[in-house]
């Protein structure tokens, strides 16, 4: 089959990385999901039979890899939240030789940027044998993953070419705030009334937009924290602690530097055993639940000499901290939040010389199981 690619969308342009002018297309693919599913009379292009299946299940399992994988953490809040519908995230180079048993009326969404992934794609090859429904979220329309699903949506990312996955995982949430907003509103719910995807994908764009007209801080802040650190430490409770897994990835991906994202509650049953004088530790304080228990996880990781960043939402914001997220509802959060994280770990990479698009050891697309 043939893709029709606008040249611009594979030129690199300006850009000295594919990876930075992926960063910057950001908020432009928030217009482009809000523009495609959202109309103005407050109607939604989503497939009624989709939404019809759906409504069936009384569990979704969303499947994937990698940043998807993480993209999908951060949906299944969404889902329980705006569609009162269980969600069970699962790898699956996991959930493929180990299927757990399943609700009676499970619904399968399977997130892929590539639709080629051969751990997803065994899952969906069994969802088919035992005749469940599902769904494919991809970035690319005629792919395996998209042909093999009962339905597919498109991402609407643009292609992506780097391979530290960045716009395919904001516009993953996008999509799946909009498909929650959709089903919530299939099933008559309140809470998905109260969810106004369209203002906050438009708060999303403007929010990315501040954090990347940002750079040249955040550029300076990763020269600060990173330079000649062999570990680094993201931390966050509850949809932070979704998001700090991604920003942990993100830096390991293209700048080699050992990263591991951490429930800031959990780091004290052991993992702070590794904080020493200078460590960096970046924090996440976006979830409001959480705020002020991760407060106190930064006194803790503070006195013990870490190096410590913060990153937190306006209205949670402290002085001194050294990033504020402009405002957007906490659910999708991560969408501005992960902006950061973006750019840390692509001027790290920078800073060390590496091949910022091409890291060592990784394939765009894994088609190997
Ligand atoms: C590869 C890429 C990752 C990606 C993962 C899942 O490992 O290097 O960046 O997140 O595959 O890819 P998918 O196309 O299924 O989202």
């Amino acid at each position: 089959y043939t893709v029709d690619l606008d040249a611009s969308d594979i030129s690199k342009g300006t850009y000295e990385h594919y990876m930075l002018k992926e960063i910057d297309e950001q908020p432009n693919v928030m217009r482009k999901i809000s523009q495609n599913y959202l109309n103005d009379d407050g109607s939604m292009n989503i497939e009624p039979a989709l939404l019809e299946e759906m409504k069936k299940a009384d569990r979704l399992y969303i499947v994937a890899a990698g940043t998807s994988y993480h993209a999908g953490l951060v949906g299944q809040n969404i889902f329980e939240q705006v569609a009162d519908v269980p969600v069970d995230v699962e790898l699956g180079s996991e959930f493929g030789y180990h299927m757990p048993k399943l609700s009676k009326h499970p619904f399968f969404i399977f997130l892929s940027q590539s639709g080629e992934t051969a751990d997803s794609r065994q899952v969906l090859v069994k969802v088919n044998e035992l005749k469940l429904p599902s769904l494919t979220m991809t970035n690319v329309p005629n792919s395996t993953l998209s042909r093999e699903a009962t339905f597919t949506m498109e991402l609407l990312a643009g292609p992506e070419i780097a391979v530290a996955s960045t716009k395919a995982y904001t516009a993953q949430i996008a999509v799946e705030a909009v498909l929650a907003k959709a089903l919530g509103m299939a099933k008559g719910l309140d809470d998905a009334k109260k969810f106004d995807v369209k203002k906050q994908l438009a708060l999303a764009a403007n929010g990315i937009q501040t954090i990347v007209d940002e750079k040249e801080t955040i550029k300076k802040l990763t020269a600060d924290f990173l330079t000649d650190q062999k570990d680094a430490f993201y931390i966050g409770r509850g949809i932070d602690y979704a998001l700090s897994l991604e920003a942990a990835l993100k830096l390991k991906e293209i700048s080699y530097i050992h990263a591991e994202g951490f429930a800031a509650g959990e780091l004290k049953h052991g993992t702070i055993a590794l904080i020493e004088q200078n460590t960096p530790v970046i924090a996440y304080v976006n979830d409001g639940v959480g705020a002020s228990h991760t407060r106190g996880n930064i006194q803790e990781v503070k006195a013990r000499g870490a190096h410590v960043l913060v990153i937190a939402s306006q209205k949670y914001a402290e002085a001194g901290d050294q990033i504020i997220i402009p405002e957007i509802d906490e659910l999708i959060s991560p969408i501005i939040s992960v902006v950061p994280a973006q750019l840390i770990a692509y001027y790290a990479s920078l800073a060390r010389g590496n091949d910022v698009d091409k890291p060592r050891n990784l394939a765009k697309s894994v088609t190997v199981e």
